[in-house]
């Protein structure tokens, strides 16, 4: 049998996900009208063989209990639980401490998913390589820029036979650019015993050695329990376990030729929302809006928001619950939150406008396009970084005539006059 994964990471992480991680988890964040750990757990339920899916994390235990709810709601043969990591423990150190959980009923195999990513999740053909291979480990890959690589962690193969030879998390300067998606499926009997001679190693080694490479600089040191003296570090998947497994010779990569992006910064989830918005629009979804002189598609509108027929959306346009949108606004490339109002005649380009926000008439709130390669949501405005997407937390407002440019807004605040390339607190 075969289980997944679903790694959702903690309060202390999402930060470059603010301000919208002020008021909501990240995972929970919706994208295409679904939170964005939804797009996951969708995909896994297409196998039918996972009859178990563990979200772990270090959030609280309430966090993912509503979420948990709807799966068993929508799939009731399939079990999700939650565990929480008492404190980050780091993607391998996860696994490891949840590792009986994750054995019982003795699959030979699991998925492991980062949550914070955007793709179509291809495992049906990450299970035909691992069995086609005997694999030990299959780990999804993409190509991206020369230029982006080094964001990632990067994969070496051979062409022929998929193998991974190398991997490096992050490197320091180029070695190639099919990166590490975030998505994985480990023999069980392969992945313990590799964490296990990982945390051997490293409690064996003097603890603060330094390492070559800049990641020392973000390596945490956390305690275990309450016990000051014994301090190990978090392990992880991407620094400790898979340079070891590409040593192995059964560790191989599948390259998706498909969509993949990062969800990390909050403007990631406007090409997050577009992405998934596509894939339901090539497969009919019937959640989509109905193209129409005034949608143009793809378009999701919640069913309880009030979208006025002279209001033009799209593409790319979410629409969340009661929202309302006025008289001859106009809505391209953006999500809007629960309880927002546009009022008429607004205009709203490449922006996140927050929870219960409003957008008075005649208003303007725009970001600027990010080209569909790069794997970046900032751009350079007149030599300063300046997030791409505009983004409203929640609550705000934005004055009637006053256009909103570039701009992060935090919670709460009033723009009564126009902004350009600010970060608003
Ligand atoms: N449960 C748990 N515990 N989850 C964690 C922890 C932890 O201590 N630390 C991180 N995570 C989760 C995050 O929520 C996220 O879903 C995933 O693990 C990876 O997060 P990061 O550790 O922040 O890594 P990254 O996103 O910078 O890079 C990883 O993903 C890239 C693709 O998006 C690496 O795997 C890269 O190689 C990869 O290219
Ligand atoms: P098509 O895309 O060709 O259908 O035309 P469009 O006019 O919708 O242009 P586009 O898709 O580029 O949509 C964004 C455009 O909306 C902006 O570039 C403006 O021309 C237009 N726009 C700007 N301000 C407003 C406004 O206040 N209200 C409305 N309804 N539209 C505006």
């Amino acid at each position: 049998t075969t289980k997944a994964v679903i790694l959702v990471g903690g309060p202390s992480r999402g930060t470059r996900f603010r301000p919208l991680s002020l008021d909501l988890p990240k995972p929970l964040f919706e994208v295409a009208g679904h939170p964005i750990i939804s797009h996951c757990f969708a995909a896994i339920t297409k196998l039918p063989e996972i009859r178990e899916v563990f979200i772990v994390g270090y959030y609280d235990e309430s966090v993912f209990r509503d979420f948990i709810k709807d799966c068993g709601r929508t799939h009731s043969n399939i079990s999700v639980r939650y565990l929480r990591e008492y404190q980050a423990l780091g993607t391998a150190g996860g696994l490891y401490h949840f590792r009986d959980a994750i054995l019982k009923g003795r699959p030979d195999r699991f998925f492991v998913l980062n949550a914070d990513v955007c793709c179509s999740f291809p495992l049906e053909q990450m299970q035909q390589l691992f069995d086609a291979n005997d694999a030990e480990a299959v780990i999804l890959g993409t190509r991206v820029p020369n230029d982006s690589a080094t964001n990632f962690g990067c994969i070496v193969s051979d062409p022929q036979s998929k193998r991974v030879l190398h991997y490096v998390e992050k490197p320091e300067s180029f070695i190639s650019n099919l990166i590490n998606c975030g998505v994985y499926l480990f023999a069980t009997e392969a992945i313990f015993p590799s964490i296990k001679s990982a945390m051997t190693r490293r409690s064996e080694r003097p603890r603060l050695v330094s390492y070559p490479s800049s990641d020392a600089l973000d390596r945490q040191y956390v305690p275990q329990g309450d016990d000051d003296d014994q301090k190990t570090e978090a392990i992880r998947l991407e620094h400790d376990i898979l340079s070891d497994l590409a040593d192995t010779s059964r560790f191989y990569v599948l390259e998706t030729k498909d969509f993949w992006r990062q969800i990390k910064t909050a403007g990631s989830a406007v090409p997050a929302n577009a992405l998934y918005l596509m894939k339901a629009f090539q497969t009919q979804s019937k959640e989509l809006a109905k193209p129409s002189a005034t949608i143009l598609p793809p378009v999701f509108i919640h069913p309880t928001a009030q979208v006025d027929p002279t209001a033009k959306l799209g593409p790319n346009v979410s629409i969340g619950p009661r929202a309302v949108i006025g008289a001859g606004a106009r809505i391209k490339e953006s999500i809007v939150l629960e309880d927002a109002e546009i009022r008429h005649d607004a205009c709203v380009l490449y922006s996140i406008i927050g929870w219960s926000s409003r957008v008075g008439a005649w208003a303007r709130v725009e970001g600027t396009p990010t080209p569909v390669r790069e794997h970046s949501t900032s751009i350079v405005k007149n030599g300063v970084k300046v997030q791409s997407i505009t983004i409203l937390g929640k609550e705000c407002s934005v004055a009637d005539e006053v256009r909103v440019q570039n701009c992060v807004c935090l919670p709460f605040k009033e723009l009564k006059r126009d902004v350009q390339n600010e970060v608003i607190m």
